[in-house]
């Protein structure tokens, strides 16, 4: 949410910049700017929208030097236009600032420097003595909220000071030259060694090196990460879209997130990230599940799963209730967190909750070196590969898998048989395969949004492990083609929605043959009954269906587990081929951002 990129170095920075904030478009695009030093001092350049919007702005008022920062935002407080649009330069027009995160005690602060003539975000201006890094932490000092903030200025020249808490920043490291950015997508074109900085962290850039101080200014030791990501990862492929091309890549991310983990002789898995023996693993009384979005959903599913293979109590909360409810954790509890960037607010502040109440903490996070992956006790990396696209499709899967993964060892400790064990992993080993199969036949997916294209309206409907499937179908579909769809679970449609059914809404069944197949039969034939349109996800031929069904797309069988991993991939195709047939932005729909650091 909001994108920070920095550069101080010998080369022209402002293509560096603009590459940069391209590359992390998907957190924010509201608007964007750069600020760059050159021999006239801090130079700046916004523009309201894209970012394409602020290279026409570059080209009509060319700026360069070699050293820089840019901000790519998505607005909270105040509107997306060109004067909120970062870098916010002070009065004198020698320190540029981007930030991003929310300043809590903002009112206050702006009241006070108002009266003395400045306003907000020149704290630092204020604070300034001639040493940039002294005044950003007198700043920081007054500062209640979260910030990852990047700032320079021509009255202490030739350095970058960087400061982070419940922001996420790192530092590129290469020679002669250093970056800074929110993300490392954005600076993977230039180096793979990266610092991530912590919560309260303080940076400073020179072209010699780089310190990090904590706000007391006493040196601190970060270590250096290698990162393994290739750029064409963080490209399109040739795919029109990104998350078409990350939907096509799930037959390998769920593959990568079983790599080295399955012991298929044992029925069990190998967590290397557990950090936990055994005997600690039995010590559980329950399981609380948090995570927020398509997250969310995957942990419905790991409720399900660990429930019915691990025979344990598992709750499953949204991050952002969890965190102000008085929830029943204990030290016998241990506290599941689900996020594909690592970097949600809510979740790490439910994390963190949980932990201040004695739960242990374990993490199943994409985003490598990120805040959540870093602060759980334990954790498994899904492997999904950098996910671009705004709207989550491979993450969802692999967390499903991660999950599996994870019941896997704890049921088999528990009440899974070896022989059932082994009959879940061959199932696993199956799964690449048949997504494969599905990919194959995705123009049967778009021939239905064809058809579909102008609904208003769609329900998605399905029980059991298909109730969260459902739900995601139907996020999928509202945040990226605009159409309001809801998610139910099949047989609680009677209770309300069936009011909604007319031969306008297009209802989507998830009908695998699974245990409670002949019970959403009943619910098929309630919705044609009213004269609903019926899609359905099946199977298998059916002879219960016949007749009833409007368009009908058939997915591989699986164990009942599994299911959601395969049904999601249709529903995954159905949602892009609307929003592209109805001409939104795929990739960065409306409103959103891909990784929301705020509350
Ligand atoms: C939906 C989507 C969001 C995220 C949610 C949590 O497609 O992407 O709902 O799932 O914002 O994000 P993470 O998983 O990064 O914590």
């Amino acid at each position: 949410m909001c994108g920070i990129i920095g550069y101080i170095g010998n080369r022209h920075v402002t293509p560096l910049l603009l590459e940069g904030l391209k590359r992390m478009e998907y957190r924010g695009y509201d608007s964007a700017g750069v600020a760059v030093m050159n021999g006239s001092g801090v130079e700046t350049r916004k523009a309201a929208g894209k970012i394409s919007q602020l290279e026409r702005a570059l080209v009509t008022s060319p700026v360069d030097g070699d050293m820089g920062i840019g901000h790519t935002r998505w607005a909270t407080h105040g509107v997306p236009n060109e004067c909120n649009a970062h870098p916010h330069v002070d009065c004198k027009g020698d320190i540029a600032v981007v930030h991003n995160g929310i300043i809590e005690n903002s009112g206050t602060l702006k009241q006070g420097l108002q009266a003395r003539g400045h306003r907000f975000v020149y704290l630092i201006e204020e604070a300034f003595d001639g040493n940039l890094e002294d005044a950003v932490i007198e700043a920081l000092w007054q500062i209640e909220g979260t910030y990852g903030i990047a700032v320079v200025s021509s009255k202490d020249r030739n350095k970058i000071v960087a400061a982070r808490k419940g922001s996420p920043l790192l530092i590129g490291l290469g020679d002669g030259e250093y970056y800074v950015a929110s993300d490392v997508s954005a600076i993977l074109a230039h180096t793979r060694e990266v610092v991530y900085l912590d919560d309260g962290d303080v940076a400073i850039l020179t072209r010699e090196g780089y310190t990090v101080l904590n706000q007391r200014a006493q040196e601190l030791e970060r270590r250096v990460s290698k990162i393994d990501w290739d750029l064409d990862q963080i490209e399109r492929g040739g795919f029109d879209h990104f998350m078409l091309k990350e939907i096509f890549e799930q037959p390998a991310t769920v593959e990568n997130c079983m790599r080295g983990r399955l012991l298929p002789d044992e029925g069990t898995s190998k967590l290397g990230g557990l950090n936990m023996t055994d005997e600690e693993l039995l010590r559980f009384d329950n399981i609380l599940i948090t995570a927020c979005g398509t997250s969310w959903h995957s942990a419905l599913i790991g409720e399900h799963m660990l429930e019915s293979l691990a025979r344990v109590p598992v709750e499953v909360e949204y991050a952002s209730e969890l965190r102000y409810r008085n929830p029943i954790v204990t030290d016998k509890t241990l506290c599941i967190v689900i996020s594909q960037s690592g970097e949600t607010a809510d979740t790490l502040a439910a994390m963190r909750e949980a932990k201040a109440r004695g739960a242990r903490t374990y993490g199943i996070v994409n985003v490598v070196g990120s805040t959540i992956a870093r602060e759980s006790d334990g954790g498994i990396y899904v492997h999904a590969g950098p996910e671009i696209g705004v709207a989550s499709t491979k993450a969802f899967t692999s967390q499903v898998i991660a999950l599996l993964l994870f019941t896997l060892k704890l049921a088999r400790l528990r009440t899974l048989s070896m022989v059932d064990g082994k009959a879940i992993i061959e199932e696993m080993q199956a799964l690449p395969g048949k997504i494969q199969n599905i990919l194959d036949r995705a123009d049967e997916i778009e021939k239905i949004a064809e058809e579909f294209k102008n609904s208003q309206n769609f329900l998605y409907l399905g029980r059991g492990y298909s109730f969260p499937t459902a739900l995601e179908g139907a996020l999928k579909l509202k945040e990226i083609s605009y159409i309001h769809a809801e998610g139910y679970p099949a047989a609680e449609m009677k209770h309300g929605p069936i009011a909604l059914i007319d031969e306008k809404m297009p209802v989507v069944f998830i009908t695998p043959h699974d245990s409670v197949f002949d019970k959403v039969v009943s619910n098929v034939q309630e919705v044609k009954a009213r004269g609903g349109r019926v899609i359905a996800i099946t199977t298998r031929e059916e002879d219960a269906l016949e007749g009833k069904l409007d368009y009908e797309f058939r997915i591989p069988e699986t164990k009942d587990m599994l299911t959601p991993v395969l049904a999601s991939v249709p529903l995954q195709l159905l949602a892009y081929y609307m929003a592209v047939k109805r001409g939104t932005n795929v990739d960065q729909p409306r409103n959103l951002a891909k990784s929301v650091t705020v509350e």
